[in-house]
């Protein structure tokens, strides 16, 4: 029988019950940033620093949020964030998600470091999907993963620049989720109180990281994959590695992690297709600016020359329509979906998609627009957006 979600009515609602359901360390690996969190922070606070202009008696019927992303079709301009360990946060997560990405209609991307492999996805949905690659100092690891997104059918590679080393949280490292894992007994008891996340867990065989085991020279056990693990995120990556990578990708680009407008130039010179505006949820450079705050000048410098998408923060259809105001030409979210599957899995997923439509397509509406084309900056408040 399916679930009834209606009185599930806001995200804040699906993070409430992920609490519940997702054992303390995965939720906390997901609900958290990097030191005192204060860039995480600032990534949703500032979006509601921003207001909207209200219009009325305006005809609004027949009103569409449809778009294309990055050449992909999407019924709004939203996309799903690359994020590591989702099939923690339910078995077999980045299957469910992506099916309930596919059926709603917006792009989804898979992790380099999920759970669930590039094969299995693909397998799942029988769509297109985009693959998010992290450059490893194995760059035969690295280009076997580039070929098996092609023969997979992603529609686009998206290349993460801002995690050459790892920024720190301190929950990971209190709670034991570390390479190699170390759960304390805090933790071990926690897991007893989610009896439903550890059978969903028994049933699948999808546990540890789908994409490396088998695929990495000499990673066969989790023993050899934390060790692998530790030490393969390159501090080498330069932009001549955004080169190789796409000679030998030859699709759609997408480079991750931009907060700055010299290296959104470069991002736009190096031939990608599209960038995305992102401090990696606060993950990574504590102190460094929301991504909301710096998108207006990133989107001026190089927004006619290269799609610009941005992804921090986004936890209501309020958020995405002021970026694409502030010239994004769609919005991603990480945790906003992943609330959703640790609540309810693919159902929790698609529930968080229809939340996120319903508030942007209303406030769209309130605000006297009819499609997505006509949202600029003219629906902000003056004086109240960043500049
Ligand atoms: C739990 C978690 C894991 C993540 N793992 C990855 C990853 O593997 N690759 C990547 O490029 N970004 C990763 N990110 C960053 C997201 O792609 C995205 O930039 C971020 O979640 C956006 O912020 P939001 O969660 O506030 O929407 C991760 C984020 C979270 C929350």
């Amino acid at each position: 029988m399916s679930q009834d979600l209606s009185k599930i009515t806001c995200i804040e609602d699906l993070r409430v019950i992920a609490q519940k359901r997702v054992p303390r360390m995965f939720y906390d690996y997901a609900d958290s940033g990097a030191w005192t969190e204060g860039t995480y922070r600032a990534n949703q606070e500032d979006f509601q620093k921003i207001k909207l202009r209200q219009r009325v008696a305006v005809d609004m019927e027949g009103r569409s949020l449809r778009t294309t992303l990055v050449g992909s079709d999407a019924v709004m301009p939203l996309a799903i964030a690359p994020t590591g360990l989702t099939g923690m946060q339910h078995a077999d997560g980045e299957m469910l998600a992506a099916r309930a990405a596919a059926d709603f209609g917006v792009p989804f991307t898979l992790s380099t470091m999920s759970i669930c492999s590039i094969e299995d996805v693909a397998q799942a949905t029988g769509k297109p999907f985009w693959f998010q690659l992290y450059v490893m100092r194995d760059r035969e690891f690295c280009a076997n993963l580039i070929d098996r997104a092609k023969a997979a059918g992603c529609s686009a590679l998206v290349l993460t620049l801002d995690l050459q080393i790892l920024g720190q949280r301190h929950k990971d490292i209190k709670n034991g989720l570390s390479t190699p894992p170390k759960p304390t007994l805090r933790n071990l008891i926690n897991l007893a109180t989610k009896p439903r996340w550890c059978m969903s867990m028994l049933g699948t065989k999808r546990r540890t990281f789908g994409n490396i085991v088998g695929h990495a020279k000499g990673v066969s056990d989790l023993s050899s994959l934390s060790a692998w693990t530790a030490e393969q995120f390159d501090p080498r990556l330069s932009w001549d590695d955004v080169k190789w990578i796409k000679d030998r990708w030859g699709g759609k680009l997408i480079i991750k992690g931009i907060l700055d407008v010299e290296d959104a130039e470069l991002a736009a010179q190096s031939g990608a297709d599209a960038l995305i505006v992102s401090n990696h949820g606060g993950r990574q450079l504590d102190g460094a600016q929301s991504s909301i705050e710096v998108l207006p000048s990133i989107a001026q410098a190089v927004g006619s020359r290269i799609e610009v998408l941005i992804d921090g923060g986004i936890r209501g259809g309020q958020d995405i329509l002021k970026s694409v105001a502030l010239g994004a030409r769609g919005a991603m979210i990480g945790r906003a979906f992943l609330y959703g599957l640790g609540a309810y899995g693919q159902a929790g997923v698609t529930r968080a998609l229809e939340i996120l439509y319903k508030e942007m397509d209303v406030t769209m509406a309130l605000c006297g627009r009819k499609h997505v084309s006509q949202i600029d900056r003219s629906l902000l408040v003056p004086g109240t957006y960043p500049t």
